[in-house]
């Protein structure tokens, strides 16, 4: 999709739809008020009769408008002024593209409200554009009813309202988005981790960026044993993909952002098999991993002034002949031992040696994500990704991050106390924790294991990194969610530590 600013007046553009917005309340104001007296007052009767509202997303579509250009004018519904901001116009804008879109419309112009011409408007409605027009379609041979959006216009920006870099960086931002969630939808015989970094690979050449990729002979080398541990099961070879930013003036001594995701290419839980039922989902349990290159993509572009490594280690977990079995006792690389009560909490395995390799590469901030837990769903649905940190500051920074970038994250506490539940009895530490409750916790208190006194976060995002029924803004499948926060946090990491 093409989206570039228009500077026509309103009623001059030719588009096959005109989008813009009214809040709740006060639906015909300022812009849409002025609209409305060359249409001789059908908005403001549609508002008197109650059918338009301004409420959240509701779609007001009027065809043949009278003096306007547009074929059609769509009103959507950004609910109360007081609530509104990025976010919001983020959503409504994919949402009003995903209505037309089902109505074969291609080509559209958005008209901001008077106040929001601002160049971080600019950016949500590119961001939001971009990411609605995604479709997890790839293996459909019939794509007739999701054919892309052609061209968007965006309306009502000054010519000196930075708009026209906004949309780059919306641009650079929302296609990282939806390059992680095009792997996150991949199926597991069409992705392997293979598959995987040879993706990555091929993302880090054309990009300009550095990437090592460490087969199986070099993951035994390095003493990966919890990687290892997890990926005997499967005849599908480990992979652990590496790539870095370096900025154009590296300052001696600078911070060093490490980003490590979870990159199991299909959870099966091993020989503590996971039942029947929507196991098929488990193709998404590498959406950590896809999240960090797709953050690694858009920072070759945007180019931060810290250097950035994206560790992301990669295996099947699967029951096979030479499966790890419950009570096997493994060597980390950090020279920990671990007793696996359970082989599904796989995801700990492998983060803990992706973390101690971070380490040894010189990362001095951690982020980590994961599908982790199926308890995160029981504790915040999938609406928050769960946050777990160390170091209040560091902490404080990606929650801020998160915020700005219109993800919706929420802290959870790692006291002291809840090391006991990963305590081990007959090695240093055990996988799963023989009490009742907690599960995410345990599963952030286990990773701790292995940070130390680095400044680390961990995102769990096993209840919001996949959504299983569409979104009026979004296709269903692969969210990408955490990709726009960490690129938030890297552009905002400066030197000062
Ligand atoms: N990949 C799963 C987490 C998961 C579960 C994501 C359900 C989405 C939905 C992870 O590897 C896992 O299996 N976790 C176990 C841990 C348990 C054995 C301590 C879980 O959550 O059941
Ligand atoms: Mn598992
Ligand atoms: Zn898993």
């Amino acid at each position: 999709m093409k989206i570039i600013t228009e500077s026509r007046p309103a009623n001059a553009i030719e588009a096959q739809a005109l989008i813009s917005y009214v809040f709740e309340g006060d639906p015909i104001s300022g812009r849409i008020a002025e609209f409305d007296q060359e249409k001789g007052g059908l908005l403001k009767r549609l508002a008197t009769g109650g059918e338009l509202t301004g409420k959240m997303l509701e779609m007001t579509l009027i065809h043949a408008p009278a003096g306007l250009k547009a074929e059609r004018l769509l009103l959507v519904g950004a609910g109360k002024k007081e609530k509104f901001g990025a976010a919001e116009l983020r959503r409504l804008a994919g949402a009003a593209l995903r209505h037309l879109k089902t109505r074969g419309v291609k080509r559209v112009a958005f008209l901001a409200r008077e106040s929001e011409a601002t160049s971080a408007a600019a950016q949500s409605v590119t961001e939001g554009l971009l990411l609605a027009d995604f479709e997890g379609d790839t293996y459909k041979t019939n794509k007739k009813n999701n054919e892309p959006i052609e061209w968007a216009t965006l309306a009502g920006w000054d010519a000196n309202s930075g708009a026209g870099e906004a949309i780059e960086r919306g641009r650079i931002v929302a296609e990282g988005q939806n390059f992680a969630r095009e792997l996150a939808n991949e199926p597991s015989n069409k992705l392997t981790p293979t598959v995987l970094a040879n993706r990555a690979a091929e993302m880090a050449r054309e990009m300009g960026l550095a990437c090592e990729i460490l087969d199986e002979k070099r993951i035994a080398e390095l003493k990966m044993g919890a990687l290892l541990s997890v990926a005997q099961g499967s005849v599908e070879p480990p992979r652990v993909i590496a790539i870095t930013y370096t900025p154009a003036n590296p300052i001696p001594g600078a911070p060093v952002l490490g980003l490590v995701g979870k990159a199991v290419t299909f959870d099966t839980g091993g020989i503590s098999i996971k039942p029947a039922a929507d196991m098929d989902k488990m193709k998404f349990d590498m959406s950590g991993g896809a999240a960090m290159i797709g953050v690694m993509r858009a920072l070759a572009k945007l180019k931060p002034s810290v250097k950035v490594i994206a560790i992301v280690p990669s295996t099947e977990n699967m029951p096979g002949g030479r499966a790890q079995k419950p009570g096997d006792i493994q060597i980390a690389m950090s020279g920990k031992s671990i007793e696996v009560l359970n082989t599904d909490a796989e995801g700990r395995l492998i983060l803990a040696d992706g973390i101690t390799y971070a380490r040894s590469l010189g990362c001095t901030h951690l982020v980590d994500a994961a599908t982790l837990t199926g308890a995160i769903v029981v504790a915040l649905a999938g609406i928050n990704s769960g946050v777990f940190g160390t170091n209040q500051a560091f902490t404080d920074r990606l929650l801020a991050s998160a915020r700005s970038a219109g993800e919706k994250m929420w802290p959870l506490p790692m006291d002291d106390e809840y090391r006991e539940m990963v305590k081990g009895s007959v090695a240093d530490i055990q996988n799963i924790s023989n009490g009742k409750g907690g599960g995410s916790i345990t599963g952030a208190m286990f990773i701790r294991e292995f940070v130390d006194d680095v400044p680390w976060v961990h995102l769990d995002i096993a209840g919001t990194a996949w959504y299983d029924d569409a979104k009026p803004w979004m296709a269903k499948g692969a969210t990408g969610v955490a990709v726009r926060t960490l690129i938030d946090l890297a552009m905002n990491f400066t030197s000062e530590k």
